[in-house]
């Protein structure tokens, strides 16, 4: 059996792909400082290591004892904004926690990779759908530290061999269990349901984007189709010799209309949301082009955006 080490496990992402890898027959240990993970979501199946990433002779003890074959690396820190008004925090934990993580595993002897990226790398790009060929132009200190990331994993490859895939998520949206939910208000599902429990009417943040209705589109992913996707990349690492960066979507674009729609239909009744101004540097459009996962990983996406929301609705922190 291969046993995958997973940074940043007990977060909602990483919560999903733990159980995914279980499902596949791969032994899990997750590595987690609990900073915004929670313990209780690290499954039964799976090993669990409190540290951090940037602990590298903690990270080093976690993959020797545990005899890991790879890793998927996801803790990191991801708030846009934030990045922002603290870009040293997110150069420290995304860059310093990726320095120390791959000094650990070429210690540890460690050579399979997979990377948690992000679509915010392409920045507001010139056209759409976006394909991994478009040249990156991250717009925030965050999508700078996870283009850097992706520098770091292929510089290091190249010097010392590696297997890896880094994984460019879209918008992550869904719950694969009422207890598996996005506890983070950051995100427009869960802020629009965080609306709708306080009794409040849902934003519309900008209705006079170049769109047909006016609002942002973006590409809405269920996590266990991301979830997914990180074990076919698992996959392909441990065949050696993979060196690849993908998109993570659905290739289909969703307007924040259209999500309220959607959130109409699963709550029985209209949000009523309100259109208010732009929020300042969000791109009008951004739809992943999916050709090149489909073909090199045999991986799409089953779930719509209705099935997003329906998982989400019960599974949000607070449920009135
Ligand atoms: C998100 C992530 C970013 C990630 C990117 C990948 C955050 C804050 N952003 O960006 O880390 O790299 O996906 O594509 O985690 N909106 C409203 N009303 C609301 C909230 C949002 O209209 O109450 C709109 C936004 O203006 C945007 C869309 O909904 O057009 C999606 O917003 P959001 O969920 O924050 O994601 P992104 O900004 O696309």
């Amino acid at each position: 059996m291969t046993r995958w080490l997973l940074t940043g496990g007990a977060g909602y992402i990483g919560a999903h792909v733990a159980r995914a890898l279980l499902d596949s027959g791969r032994g899990v240990v997750v590595l987690d400082d609990l900073s915004t993970g929670v313990r209780s979501r690290v499954p039964e199946g799976a090993a669990f290591v409190e540290a951090s990433v940037l602990d590298t002779d903690a990270v080093r003890a976690a993959l020797t004892s545990y005899d890991v074959s790879g890793v998927i690396h996801l803790a990191a820190k991801k708030a846009v904004g934030e990045s922002v008004e603290q870009p040293l925090l997110y150069y420290r934990e995304n860059v310093g926690g990726m320095v120390s993580l791959l000094d650990a595993m070429a210690l540890a002897d460690v050579s399979n990779l997979v990377y948690s990226s992000s679509a915010a790398v392409y920045g507001d790009p010139a056209w759409s759908p976006i394909s991994e060929d478009t040249p990156c132009a991250p717009l925030s200190p965050y999508g700078e530290t996870k283009l850097i990331g992706e520098w770091m994993v292929r510089d290091q490859a190249r010097a010392r061999g590696m297997s890896w895939v880094s994984l460019r998520y879209f918008n992550v949206a869904g719950a694969g269990s009422p207890d598996l939910g996005d506890t983070s208000a950051n995100n427009l599902i869960p802020m629009v349901f965080d609306a709708l429990d306080r009794g409040e009417r849902p934003q519309v943040f900008g209705t006079d984007y170049p769109t047909p209705d006016g609002s942002c589109i973006r590409d809405y992913i269920h996590v266990v189709d991301l979830a997914s996707a990180h074990v076919a990349s698992a996959q392909l690492c441990e065949g050696g010799d993979a060196a690849a960066v993908f998109n993570v979507g659905r290739g289909i674009g969703a307007s924040v209309w259209e999500v309220m729609a959607a959130v109409s239909e699963v709550v029985g009744r209209d949000v009523d949301a309100e259109a208010v101004g732009r929020r300042p540097g969000d791109p009008p459009e951004l739809v992943a082009m999916v050709d090149r996962i489909r073909a090199d990983l045999g991986w799409s996406a089953s779930h719509d955006l209705h099935d997003m929301v329906a998982s989400a609705w019960p599974a949000r922190p607070n449920p009135v």
